[in-house]
């Protein structure tokens, strides 16, 4: 018993010993963001596919002008768990596209409107030609990018997080990034050129300029037309273009434990049976 015990002990004192060590993303005067109520946070998460909806209307009416998803296909978008679209839908959406194909008969690349297998088309053919755009910054990816950003909330809350199994850093990193544009240079700092001042983003100055003002995209479904509620809305849709089986991976995981919890209880019986008639 006492062997398990300093066993678990070790592993707890390892757990501490790298939680503390873990590199911060966030750089040296960061703001920290919030944390944000989100709908597929917790044991029983999911996704609200009008906000799906809403977040990939965001997307693509202005993110995707820079930001390319390239992990993601249109036929993504009509699956379980996702906005939700209907084949027609996607239909129409991947043909509005021309995706380069070939080489053709004569040898020659061409184009031809897009499929619902094609993935969702670059806004740039290749990254030099992304940078040149943005005054030598590359506008990342967004297929997995939810899941690539977080930030430190310090040892406690760190701990926090790793027992109550929060994971939802990176949308409230983008969230922050998205509604943190407009506030005050801090005394003593000096603009770049190019560079806008956001408090979220690591070092504070970025190179993209704010993507989004309010009543930009047009909602149809009554929604607030809110830079903050755009920014709510197009997070959701990140995270599950980084996760598109959240909904499943969390119900497995939930019948997993409660299988185990019944599992260790009939092994606590069996042990009980079969020991019993053993002079102990
Ligand atoms: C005009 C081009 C452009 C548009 C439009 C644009 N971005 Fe960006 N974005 C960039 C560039 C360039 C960077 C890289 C910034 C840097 O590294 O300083 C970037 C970086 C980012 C980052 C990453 C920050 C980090 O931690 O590295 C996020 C998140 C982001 N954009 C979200 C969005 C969202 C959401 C939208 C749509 C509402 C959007 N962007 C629209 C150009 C754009």
């Amino acid at each position: 018993m006492s062997r398990t015990l300093s066993v678990a002990i070790k592993a707890a004192a390892i757990a501490f010993a790298s939680l503390a060590a873990s590199p911060g993303f966030a750089a040296e005067g960061a703001s920290t963001p919030h944390k944000q109520d989100w709908t597929f946070s917790g044991p029983f998460g999911h996704f609200d596919q009008a906000q799906l909806q809403r977040g990939f209307k965001v997307y693509r009416e202005v993110c995707a002008a820079c930001h390319g998803m390239r992990l993601v296909s249109f036929r993504n978008l009509m699956e379980e768990g996702g906005p939700g679209f209907s084949e027609g839908q996607i239909r129409l959406l991947a043909a509005e596209y021309q995706i380069q194909d070939g080489p053709g008969e004569d040898g020659q690349m061409f184009e031809r409107p897009g499929r619902p297998s094609d993935r969702w088309p670059s806004p740039f053919p290749n990254e030099q030609a992304a940078r040149a755009s943005n005054g030598g910054a590359y506008p990342p990816d967004f297929s997995v990018l939810a899941k690539a950003r977080t930030y430190t909330r310090g040892f406690w809350l760190s701990l926090l997080d790793l027992v109550t199994q929060y994971q939802e850093h990176g949308v409230d990193y983008i969230h922050a990034l998205l509604t943190g544009y407009d506030q005050p240079v801090p005394e003593g700092q000096q603009g770049q050129p190019g560079l806008h001042y956001n408090p979220y983003f690591p070092g504070g100055w970025i190179a993209m300029a704010k993507p989004i003002n309010d009543g930009q995209v047009e909602y149809t479904d009554g929604t607030p037309a809110t830079v903050d509620q755009y920014a709510r809305d197009v997070s959701a849709f990140m995270m599950w273009a980084a996760e598109p089986h959240l909904e499943t991976r969390k119900q497995t995981g939930f019948i997993v434990i409660i299988f185990l919890a019944v599992f260790a209880g009939l092994l606590y019986f069996t042990k009980k049976k079969v020991w019993s008639s053993v002079a102990h």
